[in-house]
C-alpha cells in the first residue's frame, strides 16, 4: 500500500482515544524493550508509566491522531515554544510503517517550521532506524546520552538554534613562561596537536568549560560576538568544544593516525620479548638545562593494542583501517575492549605518541599540528639576572659570565650548524662544517689573495668552543699549499676562550686570542685578509624601530633607537612591520671589521635570517644561502632527532654497548653502525627525512644566509 494513493489526515485526540494512544506508544518502545528479558506485563507496566509521564511533561502539546482514510493508525505529539518546535512523538501502528506516512507528516511539520523560521528538535532512541530517517530529512545530532540522540533540524537560517557545548576531555589549557614577565596562553587538543591562542574574551569561557560547565550559543550569538565568535566557531570545528553528550572520540575513527615527527619516543623489543616504550615527558620542557636537568628517560610497557596502534601509526591508515588489519577487526572500534584505554595512553599530554589528521597532505610538513608535540613551556632561565632591562644586556652578561661549560652549551644546548655538523657528513661531501666552510671561503675566485700571497691573516669572531677553527685551520693548511696561515680568534666569553686555547694548542704558529666585544673591537696594528663570524651576530644587541605614523614623509617615518641605522645605511623598509628590532650590534661590528680588513680582504658573516622577510639582512652586497655557499646536498636523508631523541636512542643503544653523539647523522651512517642491532630489537619510531625538511638535530641550515663583503684594493 502506498500512502500517496490514500488520504492521510490529522485530527485532535479526544479522551476516547486513550486506549489507542497507549497501544501506539507501546509500539514505539518495543525496540528498546526487546532483549531486556521482561515479560508482557512488565513491559505494559513500564510503557503505561512512560506514556503518562510524557503527557504530564507536555500538557500543552498538540496531541493529534493520524488518520488513514479516516481510520486512526497513529499519533503525532508536537510542542511549540516561542523559539522552537518540539516533535515529542510520532508513531504509526507497525502494519503501516515504511509506507512514507511518518515521513510526509514530518515534512509538513518542517514546512510549517520553515515558515515560522523555527528549528525543530526531536529525541530518538540511539539505535533505532528512525535516526536515519531524521538524518535524511536534514536533522543533525546535537547531543547524545547513553540511550538517546537529541537531533535538530533548522530552517535555512540556522541562527536561532541554541546548542549546548562542553570542552572535550582531550583538551588542555597551556601556559608558557618562556619570555620573562610575559605569560602566553594556549589551548591544545591532544588528539590533533592543534594549539590555538585564546582571545581574552574567549579565555574566561574556556575556563568555565574546563570546570565542566556547559556553554551554549546560537549562530546569532556567535555573530554578535564578532572576533570572539569567529574563534569560538574555530574551537567547535576543531573539536575543542563539542556538543553536550557527544562522544569526543567519534570524529577521529575515520582520521589518519600519525606518529608526530617531533616526538623522540621509540619502541623496541626487550630480551624477554616485551614491547617497551622509551620516551621523555612531553608535558613540560626545561630550556637551557643544567647537567642535572636533562629530561628523565622513561621506559614503560605498552599493551598489545597500544603497541599495534603505535606501530601502525605511520600516516597511511585511519583508526578504522588499523582495526581492519588481521587480528584487530572490530565492528565498533570504540566499543572494543582496551581501545579507549590505549588511545588515552597514546595521546596523553605526557606521551603524545600519536596524533590524528583528516588529510594526509600535512604529513610531509614538520610544522603541521599532526607532526608537532606542543609542550607546556616552563622556562628555567639560567641567565635571567635582569629580565626587565631588555634582552641585549643579559646576552652580553651571559657571554661574559654565564657560560659555565663550553661543550655542554654548544654541543647539546644551543647547538650551532657548525656543532651539529662537527663530524664529517655525507651532506657536506664527506667533510665537517669548518672544513667545508674553509673550502668555500678560500676559493681564489672569491678571495683572490689566496694563491697570490704567501701569508693569510684570518680573524674568527666569536669562536665558540674552537671546533670551527680546528677544522678550518686543518683544511686551510692543505688548500694554502705551504703559504703561512696566521689565525686569530676574538671572543667575549672567558670560558669559551679557555676552551679554544685548549683545543687549538697543537697548532703552530700559535693562535692569538683577544677578549673583546665584537661590536666595538679594536686590535691596533692588525689587518686581516679574511674575517669570519659564523653564527655570532644574532647574539649582538638590538635596537627598537617604530613606524612614526604622524610623519607624512615615508622616508622620515621611523623613530626609536634603531632609526639611526636605517638612516645611516639608507635602508627603506617599506614592507617592514610597524615595529621591529634592528641588529644595531651587527652594524657596529661590520664597521669595526671593515676597518680591520686589508685591501682586497673579505668578510664572511653567516647567520639565520632572510633577504626578503624579517629578520632581514639589509645589505646590498653578496648574500647567498648558507646551503649554496657550502654546496650542501639537501637530499641526503638525515636522522630526525633533537637532543631528547638522541637521549632516548642512547638509552636503548647503551644496553648493547653503543651510543650516538648529538650531531647530524645521515641515514647511511646510522645504518652502517646500527642496522644489525635495530633489526634484532625491532627498533621503531626512528625516522629520517631529507635535510631540507629540517627536523634533524640542531638548527635548520635552510634558515641561514651568508653575507660576503670584499674591501676594494689588492
Ligand atoms: C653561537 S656561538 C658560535 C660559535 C661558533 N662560531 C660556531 O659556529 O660554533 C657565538 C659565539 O660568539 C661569541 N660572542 C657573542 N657575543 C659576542 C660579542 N659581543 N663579542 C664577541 N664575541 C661574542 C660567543 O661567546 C660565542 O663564542
Amino acid at each position: 500500500m502506498q500512502a500517496s494513493e490514500e488520504s492521510v489526515t490529522l485530527r485532535p485526540a479526544t479522551p476516547d482515544d486513550e486506549a489507542f494512544l497507549l497501544q501506539v506508544y507501546a509500539g514505539t518502545r518495543s525496540d528498546e524493550l526487546d532483549g531486556l528479558g521482561w515479560d508482557d506485563n512488565q513491559k505494559l507496566a513500564f510503557v503505561s508509566m512512560q506514556f503518562n509521564a510524557q503527557r504530564r511533561c507536555y500538557p500543552e502539546a498538540d496531541n493529534k491522531i493520524i488518520l488513514l482514510n479516516e481510520r486512526p493508525i497513529g499519533r503525532m505529539l508536537v510542542g511549540a515554544t516561542e523559539d522552537e518546535i518540539l516533535l515529542i512523538d510520532i508513531a504509526v501502528l507497525p502494519e503501516h510503517r515504511n509506507a512514507g506516512i511518518g515521513t510526509s507528516l514530518i515534512r509538513n511539520l518542517l514546512s510549517e517550521a520553515a515558515a515560522a523560521e523555527k528549528p525543530v528538535r526531536v529525541h530518538v532512541f540511539k539505535y533505532s532506524r528512525a535516526v536515519h530517517l531524521y538524518e535524511r530529512l536534514g536533522f543533525s545530532t546535537v547531543s547524545c546520552d547513553s540511550a538517546y540522540l537529541e537531533m535538530a533540524w533548522v530552517p535555512d537560517d540556522r541562527s536561532q538554534l541554541i546548542i549546548p557545548y562542553r570542552m572535550s576531555p582531550y583538551v588542555h589549557l597551556l601556559e608558557s613562561h618562556l619570555v620573562p614577565g610575559i605569560i602566553q596562553r594556549g589551548i591544545f587538543h591532544q588528539f590533533t596537536g592543534e594549539v590555538l591562542e585564546p582571545r581574552e574574551g574567549v579565555r574566561s569561557l574556556l575556563f568555565a568549560a574546563k570546570l565542566g560547565n556547559r556553554v551554549s550559543f546560537s549562530e546569532d550569538d556567535l555573530t554578535n560576538l564578532a572576533e570572539d565568535g569567529t574563534q569560538i566557531r574555530q574551537l567547535i570545528e576543531k573539536e575543542f568544544l563539542i556538543p553536550d553528550g557527544y562522544d569526543p572520540l567519534t570524529p577521529f575513527v575515520n582520521q589518519y593516525v600519525v606518529r608526530p615527527l617531533q616526538n623522540p619516543a621509540l619502541a623496541y623489543v626487550s630480551e624477554t620479548g616485551e614491547r617497551l616504550l622509551v620516551r621523555t615527558s612531553m608535558a613540560h620542557r626545561v630550556y637551557s638545562p643544567r647537567r642535572d636537568e636533562l629530561p628523565a628517560i622513561i621506559e614503560e610497557k605498552m599493551t598489545d593494542i597500544a603497541t599495534r596502534i603505535f606501530l601502525l601509526a605511520d600516516g597511511t591508515r585511519t583508526l578504522r583501517e588499523i582495526f581492519h588489519t588481521p587480528g584487530l577487526e572490530g565492528a565498533n572500534i570504540l566499543e572494543e575492549p582496551g581501545v579507549r584505554q590505549a588511545l588515552d595512553f597514546l595521546t596523553s599530554p605526557e606521551r603524545q605518541l600519536i596524533k590524528f589528521t583528516p588529510t594526509t597532505e600535512d604529513l610531509g610538513d614538520p610544522h603541521k599540528p599532526c607532526n608537532t608535540v606542543p609542550r607546556n613551556l616552563y622556562h628555567s632561565l639560567r641567565w635571567d639576572s635582569q629580565p626587565h632591562q631588555g634582552s641585549s644586556n643579559s646576552i652580553i652578561d651571559f657571554h661574559l659570565q654565564g657560560i659555565e661549560d663550553a661543550w655542554w652549551e654548544f654541543d647539546l644546548i644551543e647547538t650551532t650548524v657548525n656543532h651539529s655538523f662537527r663530524f664529517p657528513n655525507e651532506a657536506l661531501g664527506g667533510l665537517d662544517y669548518g672544513s667545508r666552510f674553509c673550502l668555500s671561503a678560500l676559493k681564489p675566485e672569491l678571495l683572490p689573495l689566496v694563491g697570490r700571497s704567501d701569508r693569510l691573516e684570518v680573524l674568527e669572531v666569536g669562536g665558540g668552543t674552537g671546533t670551527f677553527a680546528r677544522s678550518f685551520i686543518k683544511e686551510a693548511k692543505r688548500v694554502l699549499n705551504g703559504a703561512e696561515l696566521n689565525y686569530h680568534i676574538l671572543d667575549l666569553s672567558p670560558a669559551l676562550i679557555e676552551s679554544q686555547r685548549k683545543l687549538l694548542a697543537e697548532f703552530s704558529p700559535a693562535i692569538e686570542h683577544f677578549q673583546q666585544d665584537a661590536t666595538r673591537f679594536d686590535i691596533p696594528g692588525h689587518r686581516f685578509d679574511l674575517v669570519i663570524a659564523n653564527e655570532v651576530i644574532a647574539d649582538f644587541p638590538t635596537s627598537l624601530v617604530r613606524r612614526n605614523e604622524s610623519t607624512s614623509d615615508k622616508a622620515q617615518g621611523w623613530e626609536g633607537e634603531g632609526a639611526y641605522y636605517l638612516e645611516r645605511y639608507d635602508l627603506s623598509p617599506e614592507d617592514a612591520p610597524d615595529s621591529f628590532l634592528v641588529n644595531s650590534g651587527a652594524f657596529e661590528f661590520l664597521e669595526s671589521a671593515w676597518r680591520h680588513l686589508s685591501p682586497g680582504g673579505m668578510l664572511i658573516v653567516s647567520e639565520y635570517g632572510s633577504a626578503t622577510r624579517y629578520p632581514k639582512i639589509g645589505f646590498k652586497c653578496k648574500l647567498l644561502p648558507l646551503k649554496e655557499f657550502l654546496e650542501m646536498d639537501d637530499q641526503v636523508l638525515i636522522l630526525n632527532a633533537n637532543e631528547e631523541g638522541i637521549l632516548c636512542l642512547n638509552h636503548i643503544l647503551g644496553k648493547y654497548g653503543m651510543s650516538l653523539p648529538y650531531a647530524v647523522i645521515s641515514s647511511t651512517e646510522f645504518d652502517r653502525q646500527f642496522q644489525a642491532i635495530s633489526e634484532q630489537i625491532g627498533l621503531a619510531g626512528v625516522s629520517f627525512s631529507p635535510l631540507r625538511q629540517g627536523l634533524h638535530c640542531g638548527p635548520e641550515p635552510g634558515d641561514f644566509m651568508v653575507l660576503i663583503m670584499t674591501r676594494p684594493g689588492s
